[in-house]
């Protein structure tokens, strides 16, 4: 069964994310990108059933690690975690809160952007069993108060994501613009040119201009920039829809109606290239193939990186030599060798102590 033969994969991968272990080596995972506006917190929402912070401008100002887990016997928990902060909560409408607060904190108040991961995760029976990563949105124009490098920053940042061959980028684009000269598109292109780990999200399918119907059904159709994992579209929420409340729920029941009726995209819905519930089954099976290819190299890694660290050790088994002369001469090479390995130099450091 496709859910229980999941779980252990991405559980494997956020618990050596936990321990740190991504500081040193790149752990599989999916990185959502897109411009400002483009519909990303939607789409995460959707598929969270958590609304997140939304608003106009920029509102996610740091990387926010949105771990899913469905636990059939929670009603509905998080964990949001930063730097050595943890919080527990189980009322859903605190999340918008508790992460505007912790982005302050890393960004500062106002519309800088930092490069420090917030973690949210959340335990409930109705969530698919996910890890994603939200970067801020790239910004075309700097608003009131940004400096006027903030594409440059928030381009960096997103960069640094996607260019690891670890990763599954998600690019979300906006049916109703041209969508073969997005930004974000260009940047997933640059650093996977046969799109081998793309995977392109078209939202909006409500607001395009009548006649473009056609042209829109042969990119998702893969004849215009050709993507090996492909496009799906989604509708979701539009601006009124939030406004009137309308629940995540009734929103799935509304995209189904949408693509039911709609003379183009009707077909999409029997080729698995529509609504956010097509969506969710993708991004599991892609991210499970993703770290299942991963494992045995990540596997090598760690075993290298620990042989090379009990080498290291081994050296100092003896302690340092008596003799003044010696003594120093072994804790300066020490000092050297170890600032040439991050990775060592702090496995190495808590055992020099004990010496
Ligand atoms: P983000 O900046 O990329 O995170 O974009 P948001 O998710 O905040 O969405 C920007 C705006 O687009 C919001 O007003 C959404 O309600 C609206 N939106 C997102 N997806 C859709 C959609 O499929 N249809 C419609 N009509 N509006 C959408
Ligand atoms: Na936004
Ligand atoms: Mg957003």
């Amino acid at each position: 069964h496709l859910e229980e033969s999941i779980r252990p994969y991405i559980d494997l991968i956020d618990t050596l994310r936990s321990a740190g272990i991504h500081k040193d080596l790149a752990l599989p995972t999916i990185v959502v990108i897109g411009d400002q506006s483009s519909g990303k917190s939607s789409v995460l929402e959707a598929l969270s059933g958590v609304a997140l912070p939304r608003g106009s401008g920029i509102v996610t100002r740091c990387p926010l690690e949105l771990r899913l887990k469905k636990v059939p016997d929670v009603y509905w928990k998080a964990v949001l975690s930063y730097r050595d902060k943890r919080t527990e909560f189980v009322d859903s409408s605190l999340v918008q809160n508790r992460v505007e607060t912790a982005q302050n904190e890393l960004a500062g108040k106002g519309v800088g952007i930092c490069d420090e991961l917030i973690t949210l995760e959340v335990m409930s029976p109705d969530v698919c069993d996910l890890t994603m990563i939200d970067l801020p949105g790239i910004a075309r124009v700097p608003v009131k108060e940004q400096p006027d490098d903030i594409g440059n920053q928030i381009k960096q940042l997103i960069m640094k994501f996607i260019e690891k061959q670890e990763t599954i980028n998600m690019v979300v684009v906006p049916c109703n613009i041209d969508i073969a000269t997005t930004e974000a598109l260009k940047m997933a292109q640059e650093v996977d040119p046969d799109g081998k780990r793309t995977v392109a999200i078209l939202t909006k399918p409500d607001l395009i201009d009548t006649g473009t119907e056609k042209s829109i059904l042969d990119i998702v159709h893969n004849k215009v920039i050709t993507l090996r994992k492909g496009y799906i579209m989604v509708k979701c929420r539009g601006q009124q829809q939030i406004n009137d409340e309308i629940p995540l729920e009734e929103a799935a029941h509304m995209e189904r109606d949408f693509f039911q009726n709609h003379d183009y995209f009707r077909g999409l819905l029997t080729e698995n290239k529509a609504t956010i519930k097509c969506l969710a089954i993708k991004l599991t099976q892609n991210l499970v193939d993703h770290i299942k290819k991963s494992l045995p190299q990540l596997d090598e890694e760690i075993k290298k990186q620990l042989w090379d660290v009990r080498n290291k050790l081994k050296e100092f088994e003896g302690g340092p030599p008596q003799d003044p002369k010696g003594a120093k001469q072994f804790l300066i090479k020490e000092d050297l060798d170890s600032t040439k390995d991050t990775w060592n130099s702090h496995l190495i450091r808590p055992s020099r102590n004990s010496l």
